[in-house]
């Protein structure tokens, strides 16, 4: 049997790494080393399940786990927990973590990351979003050290949002009581770039699989471009119910729907009243800049093109994601974090 390349997977239990995992474990090319906290957490002990995917105990904010897990790999997926980190120790072991494999000789590091928003939309501080930035900032710089076949090829997996928070999380309508679906948030009307989750794994064995192709590239990923709007009139065209979107003021929405007054990013791990660092955000600070960025439409820049020539049996668009899904508006749990927030609770 051929020796399979073993890839350091870090933020694997989370909805994005999950089908990251599974596609390099079912490609038969690989084997996992999946960093987590928790070996004994339902996520991990199923992942750990699949074939050639081993638990390796450790966190993304210790070196000393950072410099293990790295050891002995041939390549390494990244994708750090920025709600938990905040975006000041995100940007700090965001950059550690790669020079860290860099030492130990890692040969193809692919960082998962989101938008830069407050470079895309021009520096204008109206869009510095933490949970984004930090890791459009870590991007910026892995990228900027060049290439290298002999060294460490690089490659950054850019998402936006997951059409799967049209099931969990703030992208849920409201079912009315004559039967209509309506979602009341602050969008404007420009497009949003989602990325359905079950599509995430192939184009990072994508990545690895491509180096010569990958290496150096920032592949922005989305399953289709929609505005609100859209997104309403799509599930009436699927469904045959009214769908509605209805813009309200963002102070409005936020009072609505911060957790808990003042709640900070790292809400679903953070007791209310906490002392907090000058650069964390709070859930308010965050998410302001959040909608804005992602509902005026800086990121609707994706190129389907290579999305489709990459991944050809990609689902095509967010009609053909609601009908395989039976996408009825009513709410499913999909996001690890809203998750461990109700094993808590
Ligand atoms: C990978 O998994 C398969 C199926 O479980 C197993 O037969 C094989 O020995 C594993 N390979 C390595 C290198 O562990
Ligand atoms: C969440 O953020 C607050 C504010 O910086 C911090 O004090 C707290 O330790 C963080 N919680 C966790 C679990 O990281």
């Amino acid at each position: 049997m051929a020796n399979l390349k073993l890839i350091l997977v870090i933020g694997g239990t989370g909805a994005q790494g999950s089908p990251v995992v599974k596609a390099l474990s079912e490609s038969g090319r690989y084997a996992v080393r999946l960093l987590t906290r928790n070996t004994a957490s339902d996520h991990a002990k199923k992942l750990a399940e699949l074939p050639n995917v081993t638990l390796q105990r450790g966190s993304q904010d210790s070196q000393k786990d950072l410099h293990a897990a790295f050891t002995g790999v041939y390549g390494a997926w990244v994708n750090l927990d920025g709600f938990t980190l905040g975006e000041k120790n995100e940007l700090f072991y965001g950059v550690r973590a790669y020079e860290i494999a860099r030492h130990h000789g890692v040969k193809h590091y692919v960082f998962a990351k989101i938008d830069y928003g407050l470079r895309q939309a021009g520096w204008d501080e109206q869009y510095h979003c933490g949970h984004n930035d930090a890791k459009g900032r870590v991007g910026d710089l892995i990228l900027s050290h060049g290439q290298s076949h002999s060294g460490m090829m690089t490659s950054v997996f850019t998402t936006g949002p997951y059409m799967d928070m049209l099931f969990d999380g703030m992208f849920v309508p409201e079912e009315q009581s004559d039967g209509s679906f309506v979602w009341e948030n602050p969008a404007a009307d420009g497009k949003i770039p989602l990325i359905a989750l079950d599509d995430v794994g192939v184009y990072n064995l994508w990545i690895f699989d491509n180096p010569s192709e990958s290496a150096g590239l920032d592949l922005e990923v989305a399953t289709d471009q929609v505005s609100f709007a859209e997104i309403a009139a799509t599930f009436t065209k699927v469904t045959g119910k009214k769908g509605v979107h209805k813009r309200v003021p963002l102070e409005d929405y936020l009072a609505k729907a911060e957790p808990y007054p003042g709640a900070y990013s790292n809400w679903t791990v953070t007791e209310p009243g906490v002392p907090r660092d000058e650069s964390f955000m709070t859930w308010r600070e965050n998410f302001t800049p959040w909608w804005r960025y992602w509902s005026e439409g800086h990121a609707a820049t994706r190129d389907m093109a290579l999305l489709d020539r990459i991944h050809g049996s990609r689902i095509p668009s967010l009609e053909a994601w609601m009908k395989a899904k039976n996408y009825d508006g009513r709410s499913r749990s999909v996001l690890k974090s809203i998750q461990d927030l109700k094993e808590k609770m």
